[in-house]
């Protein structure tokens, strides 16, 4: 086992007028790669926070955060930009694809932007045959259901072999049917990539699909240490 991201007593604080929020008052996490968590708690506890300083969208107020040997808080602005790029696949619960793009397209955008010049035919095929979206390549978002355009965003996050993929409340925008395909396809990415994969949820199958479970409360961490073993 080989540890892929390490959080140390994280704190983040927003100013927000004169008042401080106290969104993170010190989380820690370890995280293997392989490993596909849940992260579970009442709306306002701090889990997008968390999401955002795991991926390098937003710097802690204090505390610090390894990634695939790789240290995002010392990072510079530029250097944390770039590490976000190379080693984070971010899905959310808004799909967030180019609207104008195709599925395909929307691959090949984010392995450019990750790559300069990135362009893997050979994986796109792969990611998208395992998605079950070949038939689905040319069409724009528009054209697609919501399940399907949520299956082009994880493809998108997965297409440039990301260290970790970060979800957002991936299932939050979908119906019973699509969730249970989309959670599938986490499951599926997780077992044939071995994906790490870290995923915040309000859904209790969601978590039940995950090898372990961490609660979060009023900005920390309540579960034992390390979380729920499932
Ligand atoms: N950009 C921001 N500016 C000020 N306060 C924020 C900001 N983002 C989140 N917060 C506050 O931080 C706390 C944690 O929010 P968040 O991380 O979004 O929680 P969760 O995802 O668990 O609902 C909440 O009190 C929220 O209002
Ligand atoms: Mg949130």
């Amino acid at each position: 086992m080989r540890t892929i991201l390490k959080a140390e007593n994280l704190k983040k604080v927003y100013r927000v007028g004169r008042v401080d929020v106290h969104a993170l008052r010190g989380v820690s996490l370890e995280v293997q790669e392989g490993e596909f968590l849940a992260i579970m708690g009442p709306s306002g506890c701090g889990k997008s926070t968390m999401l955002h300083l795991l991926g390098g969208l937003l710097t802690p107020t204090e505390g610090r955060i390894i990634i695939d040997d790789e240290d995002l808080t010392a990072a510079s602005d530029a250097k944390r930009t770039d590490i976000r790029r190379r080693k984070i696949g971010f899905v959310f619960q808004r799909f967030n694809l180019f609207p104008t793009l195709t599925a395909e397209g929307n691959l090949r955008l984010a392995e450019r932007i990750h790559d300069d010049g990135g362009d893997d035919p050979e994986r796109r095929r792969e990611v998208l045959r395992l998605l079950r979206l070949e038939d689905k390549m040319h069409h724009k978002p528009t054209e697609l259901s919501g399940g399907e355009q949520q299956r082009v965003a994880l493809a998108r996050a997965v297409v440039t072999h990301p260290a970790i993929v970060l979800a957002d409340e991936p299932t939050g925008n979908l119906d019973t049917e699509n969730s249970a395909i989309v959670l599938n396809m986490f499951q599926e990415l997780n077992y044939r990539f071995n994906q790490t994969i870290i995923m915040i949820t309000h859904n209790p199958e969601a978590a039940a699909m995950c090898r372990r479970i961490v609660q979060m409360r009023d900005g920390l961490i309540v579960e034992p240490p390390g979380g729920v073993q499932m």
